[in-house]
């Protein structure tokens, strides 16, 4: 490996901003970076260290991971756990490292869903591959209908309980299920800090009562795949090109997924980014940051460019009331 030392921006602090993580004392930068894509045996090592680096330099507090994050399972746990031990454990309590389980990970009936015996076997072996005492988060990554609710919040709080957590969190629970998990959590005396859902100008599902929900319980609300995984910046614009996540990197994306009837609202949007004097990528993200209840977007990034062109969203997330209507008559 290329040999690289690491000392951190001393600005770093200067520009982010951060948002109170629903009624917790915890504050999210509004931008964080995932992990699921990028940061698996089979990307490369350094780019991706490139990236961890240039996000803690401009004040990216967060890190978002789950169990199988990869390919293969497991493997961007590992590769963040050697770039934490070669650059950033010495900040250990400047970071928030979040980390999950419910889906697939290990064979048999252990290694999936939402029992007690999953979440916190799962734990353990994230905090092994990381070489970590404690995450900053850890979340119930889906709603498993063959589990209790009480044991998989049970198992949340125990994992808090123990140290092994700081703060508990949910993902991809519907309005309905929220408010369930919510309630035992409270009842347990661990309340549920956040909520991680998907949500873009393409995917707007949070909207049919999910942010509601949030906004009552006060509980913080961070989006993933907020650019659509790709679809809204500029990288499908002129086709599909070489390496992207449509081409063939990923299971999630495919030639399919960019469609004609897409690609002319992507272009439109792309219009009204350029007259706000904004990428793409930037008006996507403003435009979810736009609302009180979105605590962080949780983006992906395959080079420090994209990072870096992201991360400048924080310098215009205002909208006027005619841009806003416009970006619906686009997205109709
Ligand atoms: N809880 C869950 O169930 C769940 C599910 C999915 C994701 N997540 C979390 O959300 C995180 C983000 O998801 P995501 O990667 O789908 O997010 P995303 O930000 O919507 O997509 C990231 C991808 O978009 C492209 N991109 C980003 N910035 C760009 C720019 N400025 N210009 C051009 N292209 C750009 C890159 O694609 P290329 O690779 O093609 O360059 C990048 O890999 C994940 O890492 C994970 O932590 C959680």
């Amino acid at each position: 490996m290329k040999h690289i030392s690491y000392t951190p921006d001393a600005n770093r602090y200067t520009t982010m901003q951060y948002r109170q993580c629903g009624k917790s004392g915890l504050k999210l930068p509004v931008v964080s970076l995932g992990l699921w894509h990028n940061f698996g045996f089979n990307d490369n090592f350094l780019t991706g260290r490139q990236v961890i680096h240039a996000a803690f330099d401009a004040g990216i507090t967060h890190f978002d991971l789950a169990n199988n994050y990869g390919p293969p399972y497991g493997s961007a746990e590992e590769n963040f756990g050697r770039i934490l031990k070669l650059d950033l454990l010495p900040f250990r309590d400047e970071l928030i490292i979040s980390t999950k389980a419910g889906y697939d990970m290990w064979p048999g009936p252990y290694g999936d869903g939402g029992s007690r015996k999953y979440l916190i076997a799962s734990c353990e072996q994230s905090l092994k591959r990381m070489g970590l005492d404690y995450v900053d988060i850890f979340y119930s990554h889906r709603f498993d209908p063959n589990t209790p609710l009480e044991e998989t919040m049970g198992a949340l709080d125990y994992l808090v309980r123990s140290g092994k957590a700081l703060y508990a969190g949910i993902s991809n629970y519907n309005p309905e299920q929220t408010q369930k998990a919510s309630a035992i959590l409270e009842n347990l005396g661990t309340p549920c800090l956040i909520h991680q859902n998907k949500y873009s100008m393409l995917v707007r599902t949070p909207e049919e009562g999910l942010l509601t929900v949030l906004e009552q319980k006060q509980i913080g609300s961070i989006v993933f795949s907020p650019l659509a995984q790709g679809l809204l910046t500029d990288r499908y614009l002129k086709g599909i090109p070489q390496g992207s996540r449509a081409a063939g990197q990923s299971i999630f994306l495919s030639e399919q997924n960019i469609t004609p009837e897409l690609m002319d609202k992507v272009q439109k949007l792309n219009q009204l980014a350029q007259r706000r004097q904004q990428t793409l990528a930037q008006m996507a993200l403003a435009w979810l940051l736009r609302h009180k209840t979105v605590t962080s977007v949780l983006i992906g990034a395959s080079s420090v460019e994209q990072l870096k062109v992201n991360i400048k969203t924080i310098d215009n997330l205002n909208f006027t009331d005619a841009e806003l209507s416009e970006i619906e008559t686009i997205l109709k």
